[in-house]
């Protein structure tokens, strides 16, 4: 790892005082950082440098996952961070941010590369990136780096449009745009899982597969988010992103030991194999929801209308199911179920992988309600069940499941964002978004974001504290299949 300056703009923001701060503390105590690493928060706000400082303290008090106990590696940990204030739109700023960086660079002995973390909405992208690149602070000695969070553009268009600008001030190899469920351990083990086990490797196609569950509920409406929320919605919130990125984990197919753009390769291989839904297809495929009133876990919450700064009438998406398929030899006639959704019974994101059963047509239908399973719990348990299908030795005839479990619980695993800023110092793009891959997830998408313009997708209710709505069963059902372990 060599000498970096952590140039981040929207330092007093939530996500850093919540994410980024505890990750580098973590990559700290890890002695995963250069000993002349430094951190230059930005933000529009006056602040001290012992202020910011105090605030960076308080965000990993409250927010490490590892408890903070020494003072003394706190105060090593602090020493290297300095705040500056900036106005994003104005180019004199940059200026003085640019002196302020060489200082630091100079103090700290030399650190000549530079990673720039936006940690901002995303109108400010394309003016920060194309004023680091006119004042002169892209010229670094040694690289630099832009990390982004999502999302990355509201449709195909501006993604395209936001993407061009970018590239104006940073070359692909130099953009790391953060998809913060591929940070997550158990999310980078799935390529690794099926490339590097025989077993699962001969087992990973269509011929024992019969349909791939991946899910991602959460119990929390939209929060303090409303302005931000209904304009997203859960397809663009979730689904372009995160659940297309877990779908091009499991569906990748690598060859052993692949690079970082092998991998990316071979996911922008998957995009393409994607079947595009057809526009009259989209209301059987795309089961849209929006919540009402519930309960979740046994507490009183209002419907999605009734939250605080929702307009009136919106139709905006609360939930997300489709059904999705690839187009090429391992995956061809395999559904891939996607769900997501807001307020929903459980916080839970996992893939269950269900088997064919060769006897199944053979066997009572009490029985085929066992069905052989492989189920990624990623969050927020990690964990990896094989349930099989046994015979139940206190009741002849019959069968029951046995479960092979492995849990991380006990174990001390990094946080997504401390494995993706790890990554990004060291210029691994793994577990980066490609703009190949954005921009194909888009193309995807949009069609459907046509259909839900003009309405030609009923919006169905759900009562929060459920699975979502029934139509989203019944997508599954179609095909003779249903949700495992909703429960
Ligand atoms: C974010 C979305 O990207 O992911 C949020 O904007 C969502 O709406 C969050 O709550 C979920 O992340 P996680 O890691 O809690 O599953």
């Amino acid at each position: 790892m060599e000498a970096t300056t952590f140039v981040l703009f929207g330092a007093t923001g939530d996500l850093a005082r919540r994410k980024i701060y505890p990750a580098l503390y973590n990559l700290f105590l890890d002695h995963k950082l250069h000993h002349s690493f430094s951190v230059i928060g930005l933000g529009r706000r006056e602040l001290a440098d012992e202020a910011f400082q105090a605030m960076v303290e308080r965000s990993i008090r409250d927010f490490s996952r590892r408890e903070v106990n020494d003072s003394a590696s706190v105060r090593r940990f602090l020493k290297s961070f300095r705040y500056n204030v900036l106005d994003v739109g104005h180019t004199e700023d940059y200026l003085k941010l640019l002196q302020r960086v060489e200082q630091q660079e100079e103090s700290m002995g030399s650190s000549p590369n530079r990673m720039f973390y936006l940690s901002v909405g995303p109108e400010f992208f394309e003016p920060i990136a194309l004023n680091i690149k006119e004042s002169g602070l892209g010229a670094a000695k040694g690289w630099k780096r832009l990390v982004i969070e999502k999302p990355f553009g509201h449709d195909l268009q501006s993604a395209q449009a936001l993407n061009l600008k970018l590239s104006e001030a940073f070359s692909e190899d130099e953009i790391f745009r953060i998809d913060h469920y591929l940070g997550k351990p158990m999310v980078q083990e799935l390529d690794v899982f099926q490339q590097t086990n025989p077993v699962l490797h001969a087992l990973w196609n269509n011929r024992y597969i019969a349909n791939v569950q991946i899910t991602a509920g959460e119990t929390v409406g939209v929060e303090e988010r409303a302005g931000y929320y209904d304009h997203v919605g859960a397809l663009r919130d979730m689904f372009q992103n995160h659940m297309l990125q877990l779908l091009m984990m499991l569906a990748i197919r690598l060859p052993k030991d692949s690079s970082a753009d092998e991998v990316r390769y071979k996911k922008k291989e998957v995009m393409e194999a994607l079947e595009p839904l057809e526009e009259a297809d989209i209301q059987f495929k795309v089961i849209r929801g929006q919540y009402t009133a519930g309960t979740i876990k046994g507490k009183p919450v209002p419907g999605y209308l009734s939250e605080p700064g929702i307009p009136a009438g919106s139709m905006n998406d609360t939930f997300i199911a489709a059904r999705l398929t690839i187009d090429d030899p391992f995956w061809k006639g395999v559904p891939f179920y996607i769900r997501t959704g807001k307020r929903m019974k459980e916080k839970s994101t996992r893939i269950v992988i269900e088997f064919k059963e060769p006897l199944k047509q053979n066997s009572s239908a009490a029985e085929d309600d066992i069905p052989n399973l492989l189920v990624f719990e990623i969050s927020p348990n990690e964990g990896i069940t094989l349930q099989l299908k046994a015979r139940d030795p206190q009741h002849k005839g019959k069968f029951k499941a046995m479960h092979i479990d492995f849990h991380t619980r006990s174990i001390e695993v990094p946080e997504a964002y401390e494995n993706l800023i790890y990554d990004a110092l060291h210029g691994d793009p793994s577990f980066f978004a490609h703009w190949n891959e954005v921009e194909l997830s888009w193309k995807w998408v949009q069609p459907i974001l046509n259909a839900f313009d003009k309405n030609t997708v009923p919006l169905h209710p759900y009562a929060a504290g459920t699975f979502g709505p029934a139509e989203s069963n019944q997508l599954l059902a179609k095909d003779g299949n249903h949700w495992w372990l909703d429960s």
